[in-house]
């Protein structure tokens, strides 16, 4: 019918689109950080598009009776209103093409800002399924981000400091909770994963890496709601670099009433393990708790936080204990991950494989465990390299 043909240039024009959407767009990125972008401005546009389905029908049908009269022909009041219902019924159905469409290209779904997902449920089950031997990890982690980000108004971003040996799962976690929060996880628009000594090798650059860090985290929160920032090797970064992280965290903090705030999670990793002293607080601190009879699940935060901030502060290899990220508190939680024993290696393992879709049996779950190096001498109770490297070594004992 030649009247629905006509009917969507008469809506564009009388909506002003497309630079209606596009002012918008600019605008509520600008002042209104926080928001999922674009997403208010459709809303808005499909609470306009419904208004003129509903109050336009009228005027529009005075005038398709004059350019088609024809159609006018019976009583004038019946025709009008059969058209209004057609207008209505188009309008709604044209209204969802358009949301499928605007969102093919924008970020934003039914439920907002389809790029955060946000399951709490699936991080739960991955920390305590897929993730070994790190009783604390798996609590605080999962207490401290559903607690962030269920907040209402949260007044900073939260920001957590990950500790342990390699292979003890630190990377792993980091990965979960980008993959549960994020729909495309590591590779999400909103999520960054910085290594200190791929992102930022020379320190006679420092002053570029932090030009394009601050452009980068701005950039960031600007278009994402919530953003996912991962410093692997935290350790290693440059004490400028860690002054501006502070920075940045810090003036969050204050700054918060002028502008809307845009969520955002600060994940720290660091080794902190090999101090000039050698060995690792952790660990250290884990083997005289078994040593003295404790299980290993009963062993608490209380029991190694002052270890572990000790070990920070005196360690003379990293610039972190002397940053304002520690000194200044802008760190909520200091995450250790235990070192790992040979029955969580055998775990670590059985996932290989299971991952693969391998077949494998008892047997060969120990001798790939045993490969790894145990240490104290004494005991020998911890792998040295955690889980590290597991999946490549399976592959010595496929068929
Ligand atoms: C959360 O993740 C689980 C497991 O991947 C999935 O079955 C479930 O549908 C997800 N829930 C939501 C709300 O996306």
């Amino acid at each position: 019918m030649s009247t629905l043909e006509l009917s969507l240039p008469f809506l564009l024009l009388l909506l002003g689109l497309p630079g209606h959407c596009g002012a918008e767009r600019r605008r509520e990125g600008a002042d209104e950080a926080g928001s999922a972008w674009g997403w208010p401005g459709l809303q808005r546009l499909r609470e306009r598009l419904s208004t003129a389905g509903a109050h336009s029908w009228r005027y529009w049908a005075l005038l398709s009776c004059q350019m088609w009269p024809d159609d006018c022909e019976e009583d004038g009041q019946a025709a009008a209103s059969r058209l209004g219902q057609t207008l209505t019924q188009w309008g709604q159905r044209s209204l969802d093409i358009l949301t499928t469409w605007y969102c093919s290209f924008q970020d934003c779904c039914n439920g907002g800002d389809c790029r955060i997902s946000n399951n709490f449920s699936a991080l739960e089950s991955d920390l305590s399924v897929r993730l070994h031997g790190q009783h604390l990890a798996r609590e605080l982690v999962f207490r401290a981000v559903k607690g962030y980000l269920e907040m209402p108004q949260p007044h900073k971003a939260l920001a957590l400091s990950f500790h342990g040996w390699s292979g003890t799962g630190k990377n792993f976690v980091a990965r979960m909770v980008a993959e549960n929060l994020y729909r495309d996880g590591l590779k999400s628009d909103c999520v960054k994963m910085f290594i200190a000594v791929f992102h930022f090798p020379h320190p006679k650059y420092v002053d570029l890496y932090k030009e394009q860090l601050v452009d980068q985290i701005q950039g960031m929160q600007q278009h994402c709601s919530q953003s996912l920032l991962i410093f692997d090797e935290a350790e290693k970064l440059h004490p400028e670099l860690l002054e501006l992280l502070g920075q940045h965290l810090e003036r969050q903090a204050t700054e918060d009433h002028r502008t809307k705030f845009a969520r955002s999670i600060f994940l720290f990793l660091s080794l902190l393990s090999f101090s000039n002293l050698g060995g690792s607080v952790i660990n250290e601190a884990v083997l005289k708790l078994l040593q003295a009879g404790w299980a290993r699940e009963d062993i608490t935060v209380e029991h190694l936080e002052p270890h572990l901030q000790a070990g920070i502060m005196e360690s003379t290899e990293s610039g972190l204990g002397h940053s304002r990220l520690v000194k200044e508190n802008l760190i909520d939680f200091f995450v250790p991950f235990l070192p790992l024993e040979y029955r969580h290696v055998r775990l670590c393992v059985r996932d290989a494989f299971l991952g693969q879709e391998l077949p494998y049996s008892e047997e060969v779950l120990d001798e790939v465990a045993k490969m790894m190096t145990y240490v104290p001498k004494e005991e020998q109770l911890f792998s040295s390299q955690g889980c590290k490297s597991i999946s490549q070594r399976i592959n010595y004992f496929l068929p």
